[in-house]
């Protein structure tokens, strides 16, 4: 006796098709689970016994084995039980094959209640490029399943009700397909309520334009907290190809809102600084995803970056530059992306007032450098726009003139953002903060006067190379925001202007 039933498994973002096959032989009376299972799929045999028994089946006498297939790949997690009983259930003949083109995902309770698991979008978009045209899986699950397109989705609370849909007693409606509009932003931290700061604004405008890094450095109260909280407002739409991208990463993590299973706003994670290295880049002996991935196609916010593990923060470095982690373990190796743009905000040093023309500092010299040296250069680089944000002047902030609101600025955000995706159609780059070196001569075209400014620019302040190609590409957001094919003059100058802080503060 043989049976055969079509599933998914995952290591981190990686689905792959599983198929569990069941088969029955003479023999003393045994039940096994074989190819690599870890120890949660083990477990699953006294969960499938039970269920079994609450449907007053048991399985065939002798020896019962089920082969999870490939062998030559690990299999971890729960989502393994509903395929494999279901395998038993064909091997005793509850249920008839014609189950070729369907896949079954799920863990069981042991009164055979069908629980959800994590990473459903990316096994179900695996199974569809696969052929598979019908999955069953928990009823919780559906939803997210639904947003892949080709198969069939059906979400069932309990065992009993697939195989009563596969019996042909009781059908299984279809779960209809998913597919919410990208949402506006419905916080109410709005940059209106922020008065005058119209530098600071304008830099963070021209980040989020672009996705480029931006650091805030200033005084306690001067605002950066208030500020940083506003940018979600001021966002690009995301698309939905980004959106199906990070509610991968968010449904590997187990963080999927069942009743709203589609990522359709830009993530903006905030981060404590206590968090650890694998609680920022990712890790763990089956790696998951850390909070740079989180924040996929969105936000990583770290406000106060000196109070990090200065190691902790080194671990930013490669993923920031290359937009995705590789994380590898004795298992096999995992990669998530982590397309960012990093938001960071400091004080410039332990009592927060040096450089504050207002009040006097209290730390020595030796204090304000090792506090301003726990961000090495390294990192620093890796940040397009650093602004000093100064407390803001009693004039704007007693007259309590309107200012204008994030909606505004959302627009002049999304028109520029538009512009890039037309730019980068089909080179897979999203925004001006990832222009490769091979073609920053061709888009970031300059006007002569452009070109003169920023080669004496590179003379006087000695800029390296790698700086002098940063400027650059904040030049081509803020010629993007001003509508400007060409980068002028003074582009270049606010760009330049947007470099300031690191020769000010962390000059030798
Ligand atoms: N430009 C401003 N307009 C209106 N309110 C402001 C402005 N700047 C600061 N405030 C007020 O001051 C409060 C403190 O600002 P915030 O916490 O953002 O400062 P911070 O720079 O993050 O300080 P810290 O370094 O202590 O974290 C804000 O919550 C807000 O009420
Ligand atoms: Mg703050
Ligand atoms: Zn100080």
């Amino acid at each position: 006796m043989f049976s055969k039933i079509n599933s998914a498994g995952l290591f981190g973002l990686n689905a792959f098709p599983v198929v569990a096959e069941a088969s029955a032989s003479a023999g003393q009376p045994s039940f096994d689970i074989v190819g690599m299972p870890d120890v949660a799929v083990q477990e699953s045999k006294a969960r499938i016994r039970a269920v079994l028994g609450q449907l007053n089946l048991a399985l065939p006498g002798g020896k019962v084995t089920v082969n999870l297939a490939p062998a030559s790949v690990r299999k971890t997690g729960a989502m393994f039980d509903l395929p494999i009983t279901m395998a038993l259930l064909e091997l005793i003949g509850v249920i008839q094959t014609g189950t070729d083109d369907a896949a079954f995902i799920g863990e069981l309770s042991l009164d055979g209640t069908l629980a959800p698991v994590n990473g459903v979008l990316s096994m179900v978009l695996e199974a569809s490029k696969n052929g598979i045209k019908r999955v069953f899986l928990p009823a919780a699950n559906a939803k997210e399943a639904s947003v892949a397109e080709g198969v069939t989705v059906y979400g069932a609370e309990h065992i009993t009700k697939i195989i009563d849909h596969l019996r042909m007693r009781k059908m299984i409606a279809p779960e209809p397909r998913y597919m919410p509009s990208v949402d506006e932003y419905i916080g109410d931290e709005d940059f209106a309520h922020v008065m005058g700061q119209y530098a600071a604004k304008k830099a963070i405008e021209t980040a989020a334009a672009g996705s480029h890094n931006l650091l805030m450095l200033g005084p306690p109260g001067s605002g950066k907290s208030m500020l940083a909280k506003r940018i979600p407002s001021i966002l690009p739409k995301i698309s939905f190809e980004e959106s199906i991208e990070t509610t991968q990463v968010h449904s590997v993590a187990g963080i999927i809102d069942p009743r709203h299973p589609l990522v359709t706003r830009r993530p903006f994670r905030a981060v404590s600084h206590t968090a650890s290295g694998v609680g920022l880049v990712g890790g763990g002996s089956i790696p998951k995803p850390g909070e740079i991935s989180l924040a996929h196609n969105g936000v990583l916010f770290l406000d106060e970056l000196p109070e990090f593990d200065r190691k902790v923060l080194e671990t930013l470095r490669q993923p920031l530059e290359n937009g995705d982690i590789t994380i590898s373990r004795a298992a096999g190796s995992v990669t998530y992306p982590c397309d960012v743009m990093l938001v960071a905000a400091m004080n410039p040093c332990p009592c927060g007032n040096f450089g504050n023309p207002k009040k006097k500092c209290t730390c020595s010299l030796n204090q304000v450098r090792a506090y301003l040296h726990k961000i090495s250069q390294p990192v620093l680089d890796r940040i397009d726009i650093q602004i000093e944000v100064s407390p803001v002047d009693f004039d704007d902030l007693s007259q309590r003139k309107p200012q204008e609101p994030s909606s505004a600025i959302a627009e002049r955000v999304q028109r520029a953002r538009d512009i890039q995706a037309e730019r980068f159609k089909g080179t897979g780059i999203r925004s001006n903060s990832r222009i490769t070196s091979d073609i920053i001569a061709e888009v970031c075209a300059m006007s002569e006067p452009a070109e003169d400014m920023l080669k004496r620019a590179f003379e006087k302040l000695g800029l390296s190379a790698r700086a002098y190609d940063r400027i650059l590409k904040v030049a081509r957001t803020c010629a993007d925001l001003d509508g400007s094919q060409i980068i002028e003059k003074t582009h270049i100058a606010q760009a330049i202007g947007f470099r300031s802080l690191d020769r000010k503060y962390w000059a030798k």
